[in-house]
């Protein structure tokens, strides 16, 4: 368990916190991993007494957490914990109110607590507040106090550089925690118990076994109520940039030494930087873009991406990217990664795919083969959180007649504790100084000097084709294409029986 930890959450008021921040908390207090002595103070410039910024969580909790207020009394144990402070992040000013909540829990604990300052703000926000937490020394201990920062990190290279360099101007590299939501995922986080922890995969994990990879990160929801925010992103930077290529990574990534942080985050950097860089000529046979019409989702009516709240009403931001990468390595030479994200596809699935080769040589009488498919692994990571790995079996009957069978690992069958969630488990790194699966400055720019040429290419080119997919399909046409003229398909489970 942590030590005695105060956490003030910037944007307090704001969705993440109540959706996704506070519940975390919450479930880590009812698993007993909250140290003894803890502080939550959400700020912002909304106006709220302690009592009202406690309802507003609750709420929060009984609408989006795993687990509601079940009133065993649990609630009112946490609650206590919980205060607001009302302060505006840009005046140096208020952030005296920080120092005095340090000071007062200090002496009624009776020990310096850590200290972690999550900034849960909108990107332009972040260098005020960095520096002003600076300013008013609130992280001059190094050991014990840390800043968290939300992605976006940065709007593209550059601004990322910019952020890196104000940011480490002010804090040690140790006490900057740049998340990543998909780095805390059960389903990812086993990925590297999968590859290293079994000798059985890693002799086959190269080149020489592999034809090539797939990622898939769909949503069946559309851009909801962040048109805003999406008008400045898109597909590529809000899924590419961060949660796919952190992805790509673990399944790409060569074996670590330990779990060090650095050593983990090393090895992840060596893919990033081995990424082959699209030329800027070539992006449309590497990339393809897409938005979504306005049309039907599960019985639905669904509005256009350019008729969302906050959209310009001529809009060429993409709601899906699909890329083909790949990475100059030993391991990975000529071995295509395709990744593909969307928003309003047919299914909410991630999962990756790990296609290997076909057998090189197939003695089975002709007949046998009509079925006959290639072993794959599929690593679903969510909704369903299952490890598939495909062989041929034989059929039974007098012929020898063949088919695909799956050897199917699932974590709802296997394991009867429940999964905490990426925020839960990123939190508690946090809070126990653990920065193994947060990004590091350089894995940052790498990643952004990756998806640039494709970005930049797109910016200048406005597309001619916008809105180009459906609602409820997977994508536009020409991401079949991307991988359909290297003669594959993407791959989609078929969805679970309905009992
Ligand atoms: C966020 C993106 O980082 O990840 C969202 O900004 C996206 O647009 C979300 O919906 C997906 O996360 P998850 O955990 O639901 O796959």
């Amino acid at each position: 368990r942590p030590s005695s930890t105060v956490i003030f959450i910037f944007g307090g008021s704001g969705d993440l916190n109540q959706r996704k921040l506070t519940p975390a908390l919450y479930n880590l207090f009812l698993d007993g991993f909250m140290p003894d002595n803890f502080a939550i103070v959400g700020t912002g410039r909304t106006e709220y007494s302690d009592d009202k910024f406690r309802k507003h969580l609750l709420d929060g909790i009984n609408d989006f957490s795993r687990r509601k207020d079940d009133k065993s009394g649990s609630w009112e144990k946490f609650a206590p914990n919980v205060s607001y402070l009302r302060m505006d992040a840009d005046k140096a000013e208020d952030y005296k109110g920080i120092a005095k909540i340090i000071q007062d829990l200090e002496a009624a604990w009776g020990e310096h607590p850590s200290v972690l300052f999550y900034l849960a703000v909108a990107p332009q926000l972040v260098p005020d507040i960095a520096t002003n937490l600076h300013k008013l020394k609130l992280c001059k201990d190094k050991a014990s106090s840390r800043i968290i920062v939300e992605k976006p990190f940065g709007h593209d290279l550059k601004s990322a550089q910019e952020l890196n360099s104000l940011l480490t101007s002010l804090f040690e590299e140790n006490q900057i925690y740049r998340i990543d939501h998909y780095l805390g995922k059960e389903t990812v986080q086993n990925i590297l118990a999968l590859r290293f922890a079994n000798a059985l995969f890693e002799p086959i994990w190269n080149r020489n076994y592999i034809d090539h990879v797939q990622i898939t990160a769909a949503e069946t929801v559309g851009v909801e109520d962040r048109g805003g925010y999406y008008e400045q992103a898109g597909a590529l930077r809000d899924m590419v940039q961060n949660h796919i290529l952190q992805v790509l990574c673990m399944v790409a990534m060569e074996a670590p030494v330990s779990f060090e942080a650095n050593e983990i985050r090393n090895k992840k950097s060596d893919v990033l930087n081995a990424i082959r860089k699209i030329k800027k000529t070539e992006v449309q046979k590497y990339a393809v873009r897409g938005q979504y019409a306005a049309g039907w989702m599960k019985g639905a009516k669904v509005k256009s991406y350019r008729e969302e709240k906050g959209v310009a009403p001529e809009s060429t931001i993409d709601t899906f990217a699909a890329v083909k990468f790949y990475i100059d390595n030993w391991r990975w030479q000529d071995v295509p990664f395709y990744v593909r994200t969307g928003k309003y596809l047919m299914e909410k699935t991630t999962l990756i795919t790990i296609q290997f080769k076909e057998a090189p040589k197939y003695a089975f009488p002709p007949e046998a083969s009509e079925t006959w498919r290639a072993n794959r692994l599929t690593i679903s990571i969510q909704p369903e959180m299952d490890i598939r790995l495909r062989f041929q079996a034989k059929r039974p009957g007098q012929t020898m007649s063949l088919n695909p069978v799956d050897m199917v690992f699932s974590y709802n069958d296997n394991y009867d504790e429940p999964q905490p969630e990426a925020y839960e488990t990123l939190l508690l790194d946090a809070m126990m100084g653990n920065a193994t699966q947060f990004m590091r400055d350089d894995q940052v720019e790498t990643a952004w000097e990756v998806i640039m040429p494709i970005l930049e290419t797109w910016e200048s080119r406005p597309p001619v084709d916008f809105p180009n997919y459906a609602p409820g399909t997977w994508g536009p046409e020409d991401a079949e294409a991307l991988i359909a003229k290297d003669g594959r398909t993407w791959v989609t489970l078929p969805p679970k029986k309905k009992d």
